[in-house]
């Protein structure tokens, strides 16, 4: 997607062929700034840091992370190191772990002296692979942005997001933000209810920017709006990302995204969960039970970071001194709340069987 007319990715390889590079997304939207991977541990270090976040775009700076390691040593020791640091980053999308296990799996066999150039090459194509399974989803759920516009001709479909699931959280197009993007590109009137999503602020911060850099109408509101817009009428559908879908359809996004289901499910607004097929962890089915949240630093609860009116960037305290804070970062919406995922091969019930309709290898591949 384009800023400012320059077309970008959110991570790519520098001319120099090995580095990697990235957009740092803990300073937008008040600086673009480009950071330079060179090692396991600056990749590490973005994914824990948050540079670089979203279920896909994890995976994908794993998977370079992997190369990276190899280039400085392509032994078997050094190989289950760095899968060992970059798995220990972030608990929740299970990308993570998809796209670690593809690259060793992909170089394990191979003599060190090729490990590195085929650890690149894969991690290349696992960033190609996102942008055409985003660009799917997108085609996908913009029928349904079509079918509502259909509906209700003539008038604006305002579809509400949480979190930010639009191309920075992926290699490019984004998960939620994908169908958005193709209605708009359609000429389909849409606009989008921005939820902020404290307390990192993503909806704030990134997903109103990349709206904004594309020309897309949107209004952030807070986090706590969208059941009062969704009572007076006032949201179409919802779409939201996930970091992690059980086999049941159980999905697993930002904090809070269990509360718009909720109340959407009271006020008949669809909620739908756009997906690609690499955050569905098959091996799991009640992600209440089974799916690790992760729990981050209470002072991302305490603490906000905005920009002063002198231009300068600044963290300011907003808690009352000594009070204690609690920062669950994820919740599970059950399948139940959920009318349809959005994946790169269609649109299904979230269920067990809708699931397996779209990827019926994985039966075969079990039997
Ligand atoms: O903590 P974050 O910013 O990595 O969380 C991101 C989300 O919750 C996204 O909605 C999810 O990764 C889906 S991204 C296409």
């Amino acid at each position: 997607m384009k800023i400012n007319g320059t077309p970008y990715r959110s991570i790519w390889l520098d001319d120099d062929g090995w580095q990697v590079k990235v957009i740092d997304q803990t300073v937008l939207p008040h600086r673009l700034d480009i950071a330079s991977l060179k090692t396991l541990e600056d990749a590490a270090a973005a994914i824990k840091t948050m540079v670089v976040r979203g279920a896909p775009l994890i995976g994908a700076t794993a998977a370079y992370g992997m190369a990276l390691a190899l280039r400085r040593d392509p032994s078997d020791a050094a190989l289950g190191q760095a899968y060992d640091t970059l798995y220990a980053t972030r608990p929740t999308a299970v990308n993570l772990r998809w796209a670690l296990d593809d690259i060793r799996q992909t170089v394990a066999p191979l003599p060190t002296a090729e490990r590195a150039e085929r650890a690149y090459r894969r991690a290349d194509a696992i960033a190609d692979e996102d942008v055409a399974v985003c660009s799917s989803i997108g085609d996908h759920g913009l029928d349904l942005i079509r079918q509502a516009a259909k509906a209700n001709p003539g008038r604006t479909i305002n579809i509400l997001t949480h979190c930010n699931a639009g191309w920075l959280a992926t290699v490019d197009w984004g998960t939620a933000l994908a169908p958005i993007y193709k209605a708009h590109d359609a000429g389909i009137p849409v606009h989008v209810w921005v939820d902020e999503t404290r307390p990192r602020n993503q909806g704030a911060a990134l997903t109103a920017f990349e709206l904004g850099s594309h020309g897309v109408p949107h209004t952030v509101i807070v986090d706590n709006a969208g059941g009062h817009l969704m009572q007076h009428g006032k949201v179409d559908l919802c779409i939201t990302g996930t970091d992690r879908t059980t086999a049941r359809g159980d999905v697993c996004n930002k904090i809070g995204t269990y509360l718009k289901a909720l109340a959407a499910k009271a006020n008949n607004v669809p909620f739908y969960v756009a997906l690609p097929h690499t955050t569905i962890d098959w091996t799991i089915e009640d992600g209440v039970r089974d799916i690790p949240i992760e729990l981050r630093d209470a002072r991302e609860v305490t603490h906000m970071t905005g920009r002063l009116p002198d231009g300068s960037v600044a963290t300011v305290e907003i808690t009352a001194p000594g009070s204690g804070a609690r920062n669950d970062a994820f919740d599970v919406t059950p399948a139940e709340l959920v009318t349809g995922l959005i994946t790169d091969r269609g649109v299904c019930p979230a269920t067990s069987e809708g699931l397996h309709s779209l990827f019926p290898e994985i039966r075969a591949s079990a039997e």
